[in-house]
């Protein structure tokens, strides 16, 4: 059986081996976001990005992410998409900013700068007419404007977890950031909508052509609504942030707040969010999820996709295209964010 590293409470009702995971290696931190804010080179907030190395700023849907990639840094080689999220920033009590370094979490421990583990899920119960997306697939899940329960309701699947250890996965969950120090870091993890409409390979807000069962739960063989009637795999993120080095007293703020913030900002954590660009060569994600393949039977190991290893994918990387300190003692986090108090 794989591990059940990253599994929410969504699954915790069965073990699970047929999963796609994978190890992504940092690809770039960077100031970018081809999805909000295509051709911008300095968009409003930092990002940490894994996968293929045709990333860049501009992303035009029509090219082929494959095509255009010569290594990606996730282990399936075969995956040029592209997964992205902001980067976590410890606020000093005297108002500076110093960024949460990232490890790789349980089993990815080698990838270079932590990156993102990436599981692609069939639900447990009827696994089968699940349509893989297709080339200039998008989205994004999360909202980095909310700021509290209410004003994240419309998205789902965004969650902390405060690491007792490294396989704390299915207790110390919470919606915002932890409140308390966590001994071994903080573990984020963003679920991915598993409904799609059928048609728009995209949407102005990047998420309305995606969806949620309205009852019951994906895994549990929930129908998808009539609006987005098609399930997709279910794509989930795990970043692990090493929070150790501020576990401190002295070091958090004396007011009983918790001290870390988003790249955008954000103090409560509700505003956590992540992107996806769909970049699988040609046929291979629709095959991994055919039946005949045996990629979600058999661990991984059996699975006629090709596999790198993590110190291959380490390989790959990509300069910044924004020069700027990401990681001194900052005054104010890169494009001059501070943290909204
Ligand atoms: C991004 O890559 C595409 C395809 O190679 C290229 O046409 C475009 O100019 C690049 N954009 C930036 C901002 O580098
Ligand atoms: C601010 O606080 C941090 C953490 O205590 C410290 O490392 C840094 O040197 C301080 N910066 C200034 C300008 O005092
Ligand atoms: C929650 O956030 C929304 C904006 O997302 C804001 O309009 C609303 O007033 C907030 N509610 C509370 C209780 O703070
Ligand atoms: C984790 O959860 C357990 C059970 O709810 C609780 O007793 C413990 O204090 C939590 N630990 C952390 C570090 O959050």
């Amino acid at each position: 059986m794989l591990s059940l590293g990253g599994l929410g409470l969504a699954v915790l009702a069965s073990c699970r081996s047929n999963i796609l995971k994978m190890s992504c290696s940092q690809l770039v931190v960077d100031r970018i976001d081809p999805l909000v804010n295509p051709g911008v080179l300095g968009s409003p907030h930092l990002h940490q990005l894994v996968g293929g190395n045709s990333l860049n700023a501009t992303m035009d849907p029509a090219d082929d992410r494959a095509e255009l990639s010569t290594c990606t840094t996730c282990t399936f080689p075969d995956d040029f998409s592209n997964y992205w999220t902001a980067v976590m920033y410890f606020r000093a009590r005297n108002g500076t900013y110093k960024r949460v370094k990232q490890t790789g979490a349980i089993f990815s421990e080698t990838a270079r700068g932590g990156g993102i583990t990436v599981y692609y899920f069939p639900p447990r119960k009827d696994p089968t007419n699940i349509v893989a997306f297709k080339k200039g697939f998008r989205m994004r899940n999360g909202d980095p404007s909310a700021r509290n329960a209410t004003g994240a309701s419309k998205y789902q699947g965004i969650d902390y977890t405060c690491l007792v250890r490294d396989d704390t996965r299915f207790t110390n969950h919470t919606a915002s950031f932890p409140d308390h120090m966590c001994p071994v870091g903080i573990l984020t993890t963003i679920y991915f909508p598993p409904c799609w409409d059928g048609v728009n390979l995209d949407s102005p807000d990047h998420y309305s052509h995606v969806s949620w069962p309205t009852e019951g739960d994906y895994d549990d063989g929930a129908p998808c609504p009539a609006t987005h009637p098609v399930k997709i795999p279910q794509i989930v993120l795990e970043v692990q942030w090493d929070t150790r080095e501020f576990n401190a007293p002295e070091l958090w703020p004396d007011d009983g707040s918790q001290p870390f913030v988003w790249s955008f900002g954000d103090t409560t954590g509700y505003g956590h969010h992540g992107d996806y660009v769909f970049g699988w060569r040609g046929e291979s994600l629709a095959r991994a999820f055919s039946d005949d393949e045996g990629c979600l039977g058999q661990g991984n190991t059996l699975c006629t996709l090709n596999m790198q290893s993590i110190a291959q994918a380490n390989q790959c990387m990509l300069e910044p295209s924004v020069e700027e300190d990401v990681d001194g003692w900052l005054e104010r986090m890169p494009g001059g964010v501070e943290a909204d108090l």
